[in-house]
C-alpha cells in the first residue's frame, strides 16, 4: 500500500496557506464576505443521521473550520464540539467568533485534516469538511486525489457507527466559470482552478473507498456562498476584502487582474454590466456555486 502524506512539517511548512491560499491574510475579512450556504443541508444531514442520535445530543467536527461561519451556526444546536484548521489565525478567528457568541466549551486545535490524531477513533457524531478539499492537493497528489482520500479515511476513523460526515466543494458543473460573474473574464485562473477542485465522480469515489455509504449529493441553487450584496457589487472588484471572500482570487495573476477590473470599468461605464449581471443569475441559479456529498458511516 502506498505510504500516507506524512503531515509533521506540512503544516509547519505552510504555516497558514494551503496549496494556494494565505488564510493569514484571509482571516480577519473571511467573514465579512462568506455566508454558510447550504446550512440547512448540513444540518439536515446531521439530523437524519443513521444513528438516530438526536442533533442536539450529537458531539461534531469541524475539519477546516475557517472562521467558523458554519460552527457558529451549528454549536448553538449540538452537544458540544471541536474545530480543527491548520491556520492559527483562522482558527483564532472561528474562536473569538464563537465565543462572541457566547458559544463555550469548544475544542480548538491547529492541525491538519490529513492526521487528526489527536482525536480519539468512534468519537463524533458528524464531521463537516466544507470547502477544503480544492485546497489539500499539490502537483504531486491531485491526479489521484490522495490528500482528499487520507481526510475522507481520518474522518471515517473519527466518526461513530451511524455519524454522518458532510463535505462540500465548489460545483465545476456544467463549468466552474458558468457560476460567477466575473469568472469569465480571467479565463487562466478559471483553468487553474478547474484542475484544483474535484470533481463530483472523485468526490464519491474518495468517500466510498474510505468506507462510507455515499447520500445526498446537492448543488443548493439560490445562495451564493458571498454574501449576496456582496457578490453582486462589481464596484468593489479590486476591493482585497471583497477578493478574500473567493479563494478564486488567489489564482488570478496580476496582469488577469488588471484585464478583469479594465472590463468591468469599461462595462460599467458602458451600462452593460447590470445585463451582465442578470444573465449570470440565471447560468448560477440552474446549477449552483457549491456541490454538497453527505455519507454515513455504516452501523456494523
Ligand atoms: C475556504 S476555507 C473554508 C473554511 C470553512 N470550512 C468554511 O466553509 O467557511 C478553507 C479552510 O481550510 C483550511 N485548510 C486547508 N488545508 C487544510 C488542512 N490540510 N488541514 C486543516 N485545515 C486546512 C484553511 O486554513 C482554511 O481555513
Amino acid at each position: 500500500m502506498e505510504p500516507p502524506i506524512a503531515v509533521t512539517g506540512y503544516a509547519e511548512s505552510l504555516a497558514n496557506r494551503s496549496q494556494f491560499v494565505d488564510y493569514k491574510d484571509t482571516a480577519k475579512s473571511y467573514g465579512t464576505a462568506r455566508q454558510p450556504v447550504g446550512l440547512d443541508i448540513v444540518l439536515g444531514a446531521l439530523a437524519s443521521a443513521p444513528s438516530g442520535i438526536p442533533l442536539h445530543q450529537q458531539r461534531i467536527l469541524d475539519a477546516g473550520c475557517g472562521t467558523g461561519i458554519y460552527l457558529k451556526e451549528i454549536a448553538p444546536r449540538v452537544e458540544s464540539f471541536a474545530a480543527i484548521d491548520f491556520s492559527a489565525a483562522m482558527l483564532e478567528e472561528c474562536q473569538a467568533t464563537t465565543e462572541d457568541a457566547s458559544i463555550m466549551g469548544g475544542q480548538y486545535n491547529t492541525g491538519s485534516i490529513l492526521d487528526m490524531s489527536l482525536y480519539e477513533d468512534n468519537s463524533f457524531d458528524g464531521v463537516l469538511i466544507n470547502q477544503v478539499v480544492q485546497h489539500l492537493e499539490d502537483d504531486e497528489t491531485r491526479p489521484t486525489r490522495k490528500a482528499m482520500k487520507q481526510a475522507y479515511a481520518e474522518a471515517y476513523r473519527v466518526l461513530k457507527p451511524g455519524g454522518m460526515v458532510i463535505m462540500s466543494t465548489r460545483n465545476k458543473n456544467p463549468t466552474y466559470d458558468s457560476h460567477y460573474w466575473y469568472a469569465g473574464f480571467c479565463p487562466e485562473a478559471v483553468a487553474k482552478m478547474t484542475e484544483r477542485v474535484p470533481s463530483r465522480e472523485q468526490c464519491i469515489a474518495a468517500q466510498s473507498t474510505a468506507g462510507f455509504v455515499v447520500g445526498n449529493v446537492i448543488c443548493p441553487q439560490l445562495a451564493t456562498f458571498m454574501k449576496s450584496n456582496m457578490y453582486n457589487d462589481p464596484s468593489r472588484i479590486a476591493d482585497p476584502t471583497w477578493q478574500r471572500g473567493d479563494s478564486f482570487w488567489s489564482l488570478v495573476s496580476d496582469e488577469e487582474k488588471a484585464g478583469v477590473h479594465a472590463i468591468v470599468e469599461e462595462m460599467t461605464a458602458a451600462g452593460t454590466m447590470e445585463a451582465h449581471l442578470k444573465s449570470h443569475e440565471v447560468t448560477r441559479t440552474m446549477t449552483g456555486q457549491v456541490l454538497f456529498i453527505t455519507g454515513s458511516k455504516p452501523i456494523a
